[in-house]
């Protein structure tokens, strides 16, 4: 299992060590939201700040677009230096086309699906898909609840998945309190923002959840 926490929710007065501080303390992969404002009602960061990112860690940079046409920024994405690329299936009218972009750049392509979206929109798209993100917020905002009706949909995506090499991931409200349950029904990669870095201590967070989410049932 891999968490890779969100800097949505990190100081980005001090950026470089927020970084450092979450993976000096286990986790693997750095989550960062990319939003336009049209395809999601906010704005965050583009290639110059995640070029910044990638100047400080050697973690899996795992980019988020959360814009429309995403297949126009691929390029842009890739040259700053990042491991994978997730698109949205709601945002193209093109996502084999743009998954194939994504794949030639020698990147991880993932497909990410709104809570609304059925399973099925990947289903001819699983031969180049490295990655399945299943949202469990409306994309757009750190912070907010968990939609439960997600669970089911994982254990879904799991099984459709049974037999080839595409993680899921989940991304939305995930915390201390949900994280064994996400495991349980399947998921590989944990996206958290708000609760690793609005925790007290966000090293000590991500290591609790590494040990919470593979622990035995008492
Ligand atoms: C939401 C973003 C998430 C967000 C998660 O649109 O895609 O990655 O940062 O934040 P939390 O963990 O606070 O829900
Ligand atoms: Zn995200």
């Amino acid at each position: 299992m891999i968490i890779a926490p969100s800097i949505l929710s990190a100081d980005f007065s001090r950026l470089g060590d927020e970084v450092k501080k979450v993976v000096s303390a286990g986790a693997e992969w750095i989550h960062l939201d990319v939003m336009d404002g049209v395809f999601v009602p906010n704005i965050t960061i583009g290639p110059v700040v995640i070029k910044g990112v990638r100047d400080t860690t050697d973690a899996f940079l795992d980019c988020h677009l959360m814009i429309a046409s995403p297949e126009q920024y691929i390029n842009a994405f890739a040259d700053v230096g990042v491991d994978g690329i997730t698109i949205h299936a709601e945002a193209t009218s093109h996502l084999h086309r743009a998954l194939s972009m994504i794949k030639e750049r020698g990147l991880k392509a993932g497909v990410a699906l709104n809570p609304s979206t059925p399973l099925d929109v990947v289903e001819y798209c699983l031969d180049i898909m490295d990655l399945l993100l299943i949202m469990s917020v409306n994309p757009g905002f750190g912070g907010q609840r968990f939609i439960e009706s997600v669970l089911p949909k994982i254990i879904r995506a799991k099984a459709m998945l049974t037999g080839r090499d595409i993680l899921i991931q989940v991304d939305g409200g995930v915390d201390k309190d949900n994280i064994k349950r996400l495991y349980d029904a399947g998921v590989d990669v944990f996206v958290a923002g708000s609760s690793v870095f609005k925790s007290q201590n966000p090293a000590k967070t991500v290591q609790e959840m590494l040990i919470l989410a593979t622990s035995e049932e008492c």
